[in-house]
């Protein structure tokens, strides 16, 4: 076959794929099939620039961008509907009809005439009017003031479900249709992610969306966003179609154009309303969103005798449905509590009826989010129901804003437990640099101390991979702590069998069995403690790092949050949190309270072997993050200078003995801030306090037989969990890590087995099944 016809024969069978896709709502073929169609199509056009048509389904991407529209006049005025808000309204309307066709009324004598109507959903977009030559689009217009649109052809033409060429036979020479564009809700939800992730606009409804994304001089843009049409109407025609509306919408979808599929026949008003019913019943599953629905009278000729009132057919209305936005004032930010000590601000509106409910709350998310809304206490703003969700406000009307609008601010305590509110930090790192930003979220520091926080509190607490109090379930916990016995963990050793007796679900037995393992808790491993506390960030890994590391509690909660960066992966932001947490004096009265009730960590001890080793003055000063300073740098400047005070003190010629003119500067202008001497001395106080010694070269690790080895767990263990695998291996010096690389030391392989094990073959990494990982331990003298 020549390549015309296969070019088009492509066209011819995506067209089809089309219609059945977007007209009939039946697709016959996978994506993938059409993909492959039309990258075929595209390579072809390609190969053979003179054979691409303006209808060909690869003319959907865009142009180039014009200066300004221009515009359009509709041959037959683009008109608007009377409205309906009460069933009754649309009893009016019905009457009028009724009469303005001169059918028998309802008296004594007959029986009231029932009108064929049309309904289809109101959808909320914006009109357009298609004008098709012998069956090929030529242009889109604008709705613009009903006589006067903007030319928007090249954006018409990436709409996907809008056909470039008519299909079957039949259509008139000239055709005009009318219809909606819209923005599905999902698409509405994708568009705004996107936009959000990438700072741009975000649109406050999918109306304004679809209307932003039509309008766009660049049709590049316009073909990026998700658009749909839907048809319900004509223009003009050089011949007529049907006799009826709904017989011209059954053609025109024959032809290609996609109609609604909740269009129906109404036989008299009250079927209509119920038709009304039913759509509102299902309004928030539909996959788009619709204002209202709209009736027409349905026999041309009948249309015809009603005519025109001003610029409203008699013989159409539409029949609204309540607004899912309104206006109303914020009065107040206040501030909410979670369980997680995260700060929610919440927006107290000026109640208001939003799609029938009364709405004064709205949540603000986090104070980010009152940025981007740039609002202010007394603003007026359009808050937004859409279906079931929580009311949102979507803007701020600035033209609105009183002088006596003040700005929303965060406490400062929390005024539950009267602990620091602190903003999370975010950190991110690039070549190498870790830099601090202030996060959206604050959180209230008194994690233990906090009502607000006190029950998620002690059911972690006392959970099975925390303090492993056995018996002692989420429903005791809300129990306690409802009736006041308990207000902080520390009471958990307080309790009597008095008072656990009178507990829902308790007996004597079961309560003395409670008070046992309550006692039995009383000597945990340090991680464990860690964990228990529930510091935000901190899991059990994060936890077993910290307590193998530093090897005791006071350490821990000394530590400075750069010092932490020292332990294998703790971060900046997670340091910060752990710090933040033991500062606060409400969480560090809770520890001591626990540790005067008799509470006794099992295994301190000393600093970890590893991390003293790793823990040098050059890597000190390589994680000072001077700029242009880095490992190389840093070992270059200690084996010169020897000690933190002379390289604080060189001037620009000592340092350019060990380094260039650049870095030189850099840690001259570094050290010259106070702070930054202040805190280097800090963390290298610190360090020596924990008992290391300033060494340029790293020591090898002493002590623990795997310390520096990474290990890597892949299958099912049989013998024991992979938890516990993990212990068992932290516990003998190794990192366990999730992937193999040409790092990793040793991989355990259970059954199941897969990428991983493969990997290690092919890496050469040591490989051992479960009956030799587990004689290795044994070796260690670590029984399973
Ligand atoms: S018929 C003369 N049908 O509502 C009749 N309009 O207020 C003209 N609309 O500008 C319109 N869905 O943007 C009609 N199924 C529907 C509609 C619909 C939405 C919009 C259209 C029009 C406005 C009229």
């Amino acid at each position: 076959m020549n390549v015309e016809n296969r070019i088009h024969e492509l066209r011819a069978e995506l067209d089809q794929h089309n219609y059945r896709y977007y007209v009939l709502d039946e697709p016959s073929v996978p994506d993938a099939e059409y993909d492959r169609l039309f990258n075929e199509l595209k390579a072809l056009e390609a190969e053979h620039p003179h054979l691409v048509t303006p209808d060909s389904p690869t003319q959907r991407v865009g142009g180039s961008a014009l200066a300004a529209f221009s515009q359009v006049r509709h041959e037959i005025p683009m008109l608007s509907l009377g409205n309906a808000f009460e069933e009754d309204d649309l009893r009016d309307f019905d009457r009028r009809v009724v009469e303005g066709l001169d059918l028998p009324t309802g008296d004594l004598f007959a029986e009231e005439a029932a009108v064929d109507y049309s309904c289809e959903p109101k959808l909320d977009g914006l009109a357009v009017s298609l004008l098709y030559r012998d069956g090929l689009l030529v242009q889109g217009a604008t709705r613009g003031d009903g006589t006067t649109g903007e030319d928007i052809s090249a954006n018409v033409r990436t709409v996907r479900n809008i056909p470039l060429k008519l299909q079957g036979t039949g259509w008139p020479a000239v055709l005009e249709v009318r219809g909606e564009v819209y923005m599905s809700k999902a698409g509405f939800e994708r568009l705004n992610a996107a936009q959000a992730e990438v700072g741009g606009k975000t649109f406050a409804n999918p109306r304004n969306a679809a209307a932003g994304s039509l309008r766009q001089l660049d049709s590049k843009i316009t073909a990026s966003r998700p658009l749909e049409f839907c048809c319900y109407g004509v223009g003009q025609v050089s011949e007529s179609i049907a006799d009826s509306h709904i017989g011209i919408l059954e053609k025109l979808k024959g032809w290609g154009m996609p109609i609604s599929r909740e269009l129906r026949h109404a036989a008299g008003v009250e079927q209509c309303l119920a038709y009304y019913r039913d759509i509102g019943a299902r309004r928030n599953d539909l996959p788009y969103e619709i204002d209202g629905v709209v009736f027409k009278v349905n026999n041309l000729a009948a249309q015809r005798e009603l005519g025109f009132r001003a610029r409203e057919p008699r013989w159409a209305i539409a029949h609204k449905f309540p607004a899912m936005e309104e206006l109303t004032e914020v009065l107040d930010v206040e501030f909410q509590f979670g369980r997680t000590g995260a700060v929610t601000p919440v927006a107290r509106l000026k109640p208001v009826k939003v799609a029938g409910v009364t709405v004064s709350n709205a949540t603000l998310h986090n104070m980010d989010e009152i940025a981007r809304l740039g609002l202010m206490i007394g603003d007026t703003v359009i808050i937004r129901r859409a279906g079931d969700v929580i009311p949102q406000v979507m803007q701020v009307v600035t033209e609105r804003r009183p002088e006596s609008a003040r700005p929303v601010q965060v406490p400062s305590q929390c005024p539950v437990c009267g602990s620091q509110v602190e903003r999370t930090q975010l950190v991110k790192r690039s070549k190498g640099k870790e830099t601090t930003s202030e996060g959206a979220v604050y959180r209230c520091v008194g994690r233990l101390a906090c009502a607000a926080q006190l029950k998620q509190a002690i059911i972690h607490y006392v959970s099975r991979r925390a303090m492993d109090i056995d018996g002692m379930g989420e429903k005791s916990v809300e129990q306690l702590v409802d009736e006041g016995l308990i207000r902080s963990p520390a009471d958990l050793y307080r309790l009597t069998f008095e008072q656990v007796v009178e507990l829902e679900g308790f007996a004597e037995v079961s309560s003395n069995k409670l008070l046992d393992a309550i006692e039995a808790s009383k000597r945990p491993s340090l991680a464990r403690f860690i964990f228990a506390l529930g510091i935000p960030d901190v899991g059990e890994e994060t936890a077993k790092v910290l307590a193998r590391s530093l090897g005791s509690l006071a350490r821990v909660q000394q530590a400075l949050p750069q010092v932490l960066t020292y332990l294998p992966d703790i971060g900046l932001e997670v340091a910060y949190e752990i710090h933040n947490f033991f500062e606060d004096d409400h969480n560090r009265d809770v520890i001591q309270q626990l540790l005067d009730s008799g509470l006794q960590l099992q295994d301190e001890g000393e600093l970890a072997p590893e991390f003293a080793a790793s823990t040098t003055l050059d890597s000190m000063i390589a994680k000072l993050d001077i700029p242009s300073v880095g490992p190389t740098g840093a070992q270059k400047l200690v084996a010169k200078l020897g000690t933190l005070d002379k390289i604080i003190e060189a001037d620009g010629i000592d340092l350019r003995q060990a380094l260039n003119t650049k870095q030189a500067e850099a840690v001259r202008e570094f050290f010259k801030a106070p702070a930054n001497q202040q805190l280097a001395r800090a963390i290298e106080a610190q360090l020596l306090g924990f008992g290391m010694h300033w060494a340029s070269e790293k020591k090898v690790a002493e002590g623990l037989p795997l310390a520096g080895q990474t290990w890597v767990l892949t299958g099912t263990l049989e013998r024991m969990s992979r938890d516990v695998a993990k212990e068992k291996l932290e516990s003998l010096g190794a990192k366990v890590a999730g992937s193999v690389s040409g790092k990793t030391h040793c991989v355990v392989a259970g059954p199941g087995a897969g990428s991983k094990l493969a990997k290690a073959n092919d890496l050469g990494v040591k490989v051992l099944d479960e009956d030799a990982f587990v004689s290795f331990l044994d070796a260690q003298g670590i029984a399973v």
